[in-house]
């Protein structure tokens, strides 16, 4: 089997890319990425040398580069994972969310219809439903919730999962498509939630909590999502939409809260900043149907993924500080500067 990955220098395309050789050591598995600022080669190190592995620096919305890839691998399944992935960022500048998400999205599909394909598989987001009120507890996103983006960025993904489900229509383009919750693990680029409360703690800098606080995100660990990706590409239905998450609805302040435990810092740190403009409140999945049709569960408890997480961060300082040293450092003050 060979796997075009995209997108795996980022995130939870690397974590993917690692369980996908440690889990299937006979695959090969080629990843393309442009390395935008939040892709990082050092994160694939580890594996670079791997003789399955081959690692191309390549703009998904480059045809020519694509189809050329296309041309010399021949890939049974593309999992797209490359996207621009920040609503705060989306917020500034929407453009480059509809170039990458979008069109880059369309590109791949081209390619895949082109040269056939066994799947092409779409990582997508629950953000693409919008937003629950907090005070209906009972209420989840299902497969069936429409579509309400809130962003730039979910709107985005939300029109390339429009696109995705009509190139399996019009076309026969076997795809399927995950929407799954917030992840974190290791590896995360310290613009996100946890791993930017982490990094300021760390360094005795004030927590920039955005609003109330009350804000609820569906926490998954990353390695969960991995397997979910994995098994609905070898077991998932074409043309099927599965959500990915695990009943663990926290608030962000509770998220910040426990941070400070784990790292013995104190809570006078934390700093109620201006609210993200069209801030959704709340996000949770039910997950009912990747669970009976695919038997996926989350492994990792929250309490212990959290754990290893900041574990991670303490342990592999020399990644995150070389990236909070760097560009990312103006991106912060543009930001954080006047909140
Ligand atoms: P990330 O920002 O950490 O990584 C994105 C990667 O895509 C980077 O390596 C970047 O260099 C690459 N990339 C960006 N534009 C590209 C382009 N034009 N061509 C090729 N590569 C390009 O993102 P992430 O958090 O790992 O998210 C990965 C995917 O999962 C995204 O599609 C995102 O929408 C989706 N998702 C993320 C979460 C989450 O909590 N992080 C949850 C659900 C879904
Ligand atoms: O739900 C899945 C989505 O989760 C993915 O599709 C996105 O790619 C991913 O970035 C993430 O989006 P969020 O906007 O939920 O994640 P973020 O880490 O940016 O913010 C999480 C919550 O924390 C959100 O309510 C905003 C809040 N927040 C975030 C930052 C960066 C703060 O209060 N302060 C901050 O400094």
């Amino acid at each position: 089997m060979n796997i075009f990955v995209t997108g795996g220098a980022g995130f939870i395309g690397a974590n993917y890319i690692f369980y996908m050789l440690r889990e299937h050591p006979e695959y090969r598995i080629v990843c393309l990425d442009k390395l935008t600022y939040a892709g990082n080669l050092s994160t694939l190190e580890p594996i670079i040398q791997n003789p399955n592995f081959r690692f191309e620096k390549i703009d998904i919305c480059d045809r020519e580069a694509v189809c050329g890839l296309f041309e010399e691998e021949k890939p049974d399944i593309v999992v797209n994972f490359a996207a621009e992935s920040h609503v705060d960022r989306s917020i500034e500048d929407p453009e480059v969310f509809l170039r990458t998400n979008i069109l880059g999205t369309q590109v791949l599909m081209d390619a895949c219809r082109k040269y056939g394909i066994q799947r092409f598989h779409q990582v997508s987001t629950d953000e693409v439903y919008g937003d629950l009120p907090l005070d209906k507890p009972d209420l989840f996103f299902t497969e069936k919730t429409p579509l309400h983006a809130s962003s730039p960025y979910s709107a985005s993904k939300a029109s390339a999962d429009m696109l995705v489900q009509a190139y399996h229509r019009t076309y026969g383009l076997p795809a399927t498509i995950s929407r799954c919750s917030n992840n974190y693990g290791p590896y995360q680029f310290p613009e996100k939630l946890i791993p930017l409360m982490i990094a300021n703690a760390l360094a005795d800098k004030p927590l920039p909590v955005y609003g109330d606080g009350l804000n609820v995100r569906d926490w998954l660990y990353v390695e969960d999502h991995c397997r979910a990706i994995d098994l609905i590409i070898h077991n998932g239905r074409v043309g099927e939409v599965y959500n990915v998450g695990g009943h663990n609805e926290m608030s962000n302040i509770s998220i910040v809260k426990l941070i400070c435990s784990e790292l013995g810092k104190p809570e006078t740190l934390i700093k109620y900043v201006t609210d993200r403009k069209g801030h959704d409140r709340r996000y949770a999945i039910d997950p009912d149907k990747i669970h009976s049709e695919l038997g996926w569960l989350p492994e990792t408890k929250f309490a212990d993924g959290i754990k290893e997480t900041v574990r991670w961060y303490l342990n592999n300082k020399e990644w995150w500080e070389t990236i909070v040293s760097g560009e990312y450092k103006n991106y912060y003050e543009k930001m954080y500067g006047n909140k």
